[in-house]
């Protein structure tokens, strides 16, 4: 039942009469693409709008999910931890049982709506360090992922915007390091008179936590200032930024509440498959439709469902996908392997104070009042993240672990766990009592897991295993973690703060903080590496190649995290704008070349 789009020339295709966005396959003009983009985070919103800037090139991007702009939680960046898990926006997937977590399976969130997961997302805007880039060029061999070559593109997204509360950001950040004309505005977290001075004395009065000025400068090493994808006290995702002041020009076509099922083979070039089909839905019953790109089809449906449809679409390792009976189209081993994620472990202090946001969550009428600010002017509490200052470090370099384990780090400027500081207890608080949350994260992981399918049907969701803590060193290095944020609460700027350990209360021995993270560990939900970048003509590993084409097939190419063979030591959306924004260009240069 192929509701077959005739394909009509471009030259047919009344300019200016078509481009919107569509709510129903059956809507969707006939009309030639010579792109078409499968989701729109980060990735495929990037890469959309920049192709499409080209008033001679038609691109069609379809989404699973709707619009964001009526959930009024997505703008509020203090509601962001309200926007998953169990919620109609989100793929509400959960893990196969974690053998690192006891056995416990776990929430896995993933944003579906237009702008993907950046929509529900917590903002944290940290591009990563010069050394994964760096790797990321050295193990593609491709000079044009180092960090140096990348500063056009990094610098071409942000816009640094003053913070919400307009304080004077002097040495909170270094402004000559960031983007003045870009789409994306970033700016750094508002004041927290409780938190901010004892966290920034520790660093002086500590030396393993220095200070740093700014964490996106390339060397992520120490403690510093937030930085946020938010402007104006609203949240920036890539629907607002990218995709939306786009979706009127006539040359660009957006397609929501319609899943891709599988892409396919229109035939073949000089013996290779060429993959310029795809095929989608409204949902599991409905008609399937299908169309067929002129120049490329593009999968940016992220780390999870881009595998996903690739096994679908007989694009995969062979025995696996033989086990399933879909016939494969080209044997490509590595696709679902290498998935990489980050560890998440709250801490938690009672605290002497009473201006955290402790009170805000369990007093509806402060609350309310917080809320009604926001909508006067976008201004008080909410205009800001939940979480405050952020930490990259390192293990010391004599650790014991690294006589055994090679560091797994892409290098110095690279951390091993990360500090997130939060001016509250994570989830609902106590009935009383005030609090200081330190998140603990696992950020050079040397766990992998898979993403897989067990169903032909593009509607059952995929097996996600991230293997979360399989490792020694990923178990040491939270053990370590937990360690050093009691240290940093030691210090003396936090002596008359602290008023005792709440969670993990007890726990002291190694074995016993091991325990306690296996027990309640989660995921900072970077997952990435399942469709990684390799080589060209590497066939050890990797998906893609060095330019995100597919390896084996034409016509087909992918721009999301999974390309990263490695996830950065650093949160994923400010690496998948930019590598959008490079692929971008490479599908420009190659189009006109
Ligand atoms: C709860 C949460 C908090 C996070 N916090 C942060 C943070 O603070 N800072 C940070 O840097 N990163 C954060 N991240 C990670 C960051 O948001 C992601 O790394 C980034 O959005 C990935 O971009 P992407 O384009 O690869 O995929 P996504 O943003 O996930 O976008 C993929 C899109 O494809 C669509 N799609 C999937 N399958 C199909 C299909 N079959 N057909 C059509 N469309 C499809 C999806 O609906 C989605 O819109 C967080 C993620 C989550 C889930
Ligand atoms: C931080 O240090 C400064 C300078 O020593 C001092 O004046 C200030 O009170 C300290 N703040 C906190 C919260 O410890
Ligand atoms: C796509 O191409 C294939 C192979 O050329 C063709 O059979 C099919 O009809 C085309 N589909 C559409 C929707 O035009
Ligand atoms: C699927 O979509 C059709 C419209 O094409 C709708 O009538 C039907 O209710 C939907 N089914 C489900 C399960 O959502
Ligand atoms: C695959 O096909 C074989 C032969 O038709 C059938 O016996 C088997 O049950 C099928 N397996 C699956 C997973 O569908
Ligand atoms: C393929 O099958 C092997 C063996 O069962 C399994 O280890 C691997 O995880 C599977 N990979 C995928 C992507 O399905
Ligand atoms: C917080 O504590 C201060 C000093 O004890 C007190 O003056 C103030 O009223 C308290 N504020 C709230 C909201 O409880
Ligand atoms: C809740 O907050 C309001 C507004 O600040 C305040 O008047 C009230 O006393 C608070 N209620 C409790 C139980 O603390
Ligand atoms: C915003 O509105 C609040 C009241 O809701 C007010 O107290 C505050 O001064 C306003 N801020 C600005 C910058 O207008
Ligand atoms: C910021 O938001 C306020 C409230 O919605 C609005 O009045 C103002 O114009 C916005 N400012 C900018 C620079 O967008
Ligand atoms: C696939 O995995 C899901 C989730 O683990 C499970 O509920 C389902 O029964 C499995 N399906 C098959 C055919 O094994
Ligand atoms: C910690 O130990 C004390 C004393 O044994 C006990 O009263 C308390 O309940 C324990 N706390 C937790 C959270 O297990
Ligand atoms: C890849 O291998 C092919 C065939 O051996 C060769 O022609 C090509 O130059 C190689 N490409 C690179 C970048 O090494």
């Amino acid at each position: 039942m192929y509701a077959s789009l005739s394909l009509l020339s471009a030259v047919f295709a009344l300019r200016g009469a078509y481009a919107a966005i569509y709510t129903d396959p059956s809507q969707l003009p006939s009309r030639e693409y010579d792109y078409v983009i499968v989701g729109a985070g980060p990735g495929g919103s990037v890469v959309a709008r920049r192709l499409a800037e080209s008033s001679t090139t038609n691109v069609l991007i379809i989404e699973a999910g709707g619009l964001p702009d009526d959930i009024e939680d997505v703008a509020i960046p203090f509601l962001s931890e309200t926007l998953t898990p169990n919620q109609p926006w989100d793929w509400n997937y959960v893990t196969t049982p974690q053998p690192g977590l006891n056995g416990r399976s776990i929430d896995y969130p993933r944003g579906k709506l237009l702008g993907g997961s950046s929509c529900v997302n917590d903002q944290a805007w940290t591009r990563g360090s010069k050394d994964d880039f760096d790797r990321y060029a050295r193990v593609t061999g491709d000079d044009g992922w180092s960090w140096d070559a990348l500063q056009p593109f990094i610098h071409g997204i942000e816009q640094l915007v003053p913070p919400a509360d307009g304080h004077n950001t002097a040495g909170e950040v270094i402004p000559s390091i960031h983007g003045t004309n870009g789409l994306v505005g970033i700016s750094v977290q508002g004041l927290l008179p409780n938190l901010d001075g004892r966290i920034f004395n520790t660093t002086s009065e500590l030396s393993e936590f220095p200070f740093n000025e700014d964490m996106n400068s390339g060397d992520t090493i120490g403690i510093s200032w937030g930085q946020y994808a938010i402007r104006n006290g609203s949240r920036q995702d890539a629907a607002n930024t990218y995709l939306e002041p786009a979706s009127n020009w006539d040359n660009l076509d957006v397609l929501i509440n319609t899943q891709v099922t599988k892409v396919f083979k229109i035939g073949e070039e000089s013996g290779v498959p060429v993959i310029r089909g795809v095929q989608f839905a409204l949902n599991s019953t409905s008609s399937v439709y299908a169309v067929n790109a002129t120049k490329e089809v593009i999968l940016s449906a992220g780390a999870i469902n881009t595998p996903q449809i690739l096994l679908l679409s007989g694009l995969g390792p062979t025995a696996n996908l033989s086990s399933l009976n879909i016939s494969a189209v080209v044997d490509l081993p590595f696709v679902g392997s290498n998935l990489q994620d980050h560890v998440f472990l709250p801490n938690t202090w009672q605290v002497n104070s009473n201006l955290t946001y402790d009170d805000v969550n369990r007093n509806q009428t402060l609350f309310n009042e917080d809320l009604a600010q926001w909508r006067n002017n976008r201004t008080g509490l909410f205009a800001a993240a939940s979480s405050a200052e952020i930490g990259w470090l390192r293990l010391p370099e004599d650790d014991p672990i690294f006589e055994t384990v090679q560091d797994p780090s892409a290098g110095k400027l690279s951390a091993h766990y990360e500090f997130i500081f939060i001016d509250g207890f994570l989830g609902t608080p106590p009935a009383t009592g005030n609090f200081l949350s330190i998140a603990t994260n696992v950020v050079s992981p040397t766990s992998r897991g898979t993403v897989t399918i067990n169903s032909t049907n593009p509607f059952d969701f995929p097996l996600i295993d991230p293997g979360l803590l399989n490792s020694d060193f990923d178990i040491h290095t939270i053990v370590e973690a937990i360690k050093a944020a009691r240290r940093f609460v030691g210090s003396p700027a936090f002596s008359n703060y602290i008023v005792d350990t709440v969670i993990p209360a007890n726990a002291t021995t190694d074995d016993e903080l091991a325990q306690f993270a296996r027990d309640n560990a989660g995921t900072v939900f970077h997952p990435t590496g399942t469709t990684a970048m390799s080589a060209w003509n590497d066939t050890s590993s990797g998906v893609v190649n060095p330019d995100l084409t597919v390896k084996g097939v034409k016509g087909l190419r992918i721009i999301d995290a999974g390309i990263l063979p490695f996830v950065p030591a650093a949160h994923t959306q400010a690496s998948v704008y930019i590598i959008a924004e490079r692929a971008a260009a490479l599908i420009k240069a190659a189009a006109s070349s």
